[in-house]
């Protein structure tokens, strides 16, 4: 009989103990997600977004080497929706744009900061330098006959995020852009006749 005291004794400890844990943790997660609710809410953040305005390309060529040189001109618009976050782009960020799979050129997003509710247009300048260059620019030139061609552009953007008084840590975007460019013909301003991009935020 006191053997089965005892073992009930430790069995409605044991209970409590985890009875103690599950409420502890469950109250603990109420908190966390009632604070991110209340952050969400005051906050109520937004992803940035993006729209490609124009795509000069300055050149594109075979160098004697065999790789294809570009250098391309894009100007984007960049948008924070946001009424209470403010957005630093940080050194590192990149846009490039890609045929399939192949990256054609690359260039560098400027470290700035952007304000609530701010529009900022950018001007990036992309080179590259590609390999197999005299299959790709056949490949190009083929494409171009039927007056489609599909780019791809990326954009990778480290950037910290200001929350009133507080700035946070690191945070990336990463945005696709798929453009159906109309020639590839240099220096002119080539009409793009589809866009349609996607961002997301890493953490
Ligand atoms: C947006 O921010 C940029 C960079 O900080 C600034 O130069 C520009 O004047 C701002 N534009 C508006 C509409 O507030």
């Amino acid at each position: 009989m006191p053997a089965r005291k005892s073992s009930q004794t430790i069995g409605s400890f044991c209970c409590k103990c985890i009875c103690w844990t599950v409420g502890l943790l469950v109250l603990l997660l109420g908190i966390v997600g009632a604070t991110a609710g209340i952050l969400y809410l005051v906050f109520k953040p937004e992803i940035p977004n993006y729209s490609v305005d124009s795509l000069t390309i300055s050149d594109l060529r075979l160098n004697f080497d065999m790789t294809l040189y570009a250098k391309f001109d894009v100007k984007i618009t960049a948008n924070n929706p946001n009424k209470k976050i403010g957005i630093y782009y940080e050194k590192g960020g990149r846009l490039s744009v890609w045929y399939t799979k192949t990256k054609l050129c690359q260039g560098s997003i400027p470290k700035f900061y952007q304000g609530h509710q701010n529009i900022t247009k950018l001007d990036v300048s992309l080179t590259g330098q590609t390999q197999y260059g005299s299959t790709l620019m056949r490949t190009l030139q083929e494409q171009q006959q039927t007056g489609r061609i599909p780019l791809d552009l990326k954009i990778d953007a480290p950037v910290s995020i200001k929350l009133g008084r507080l700035k946070l840590r690191k945070l990336r975007i990463l945005g696709n852009c798929l453009l159906v460019v109309n020639s590839l013909s240099t220096n002119n301003l080539i009409s793009i006749k589809a866009s349609n991009c996607k961002f997301r935020l890493k953490l």
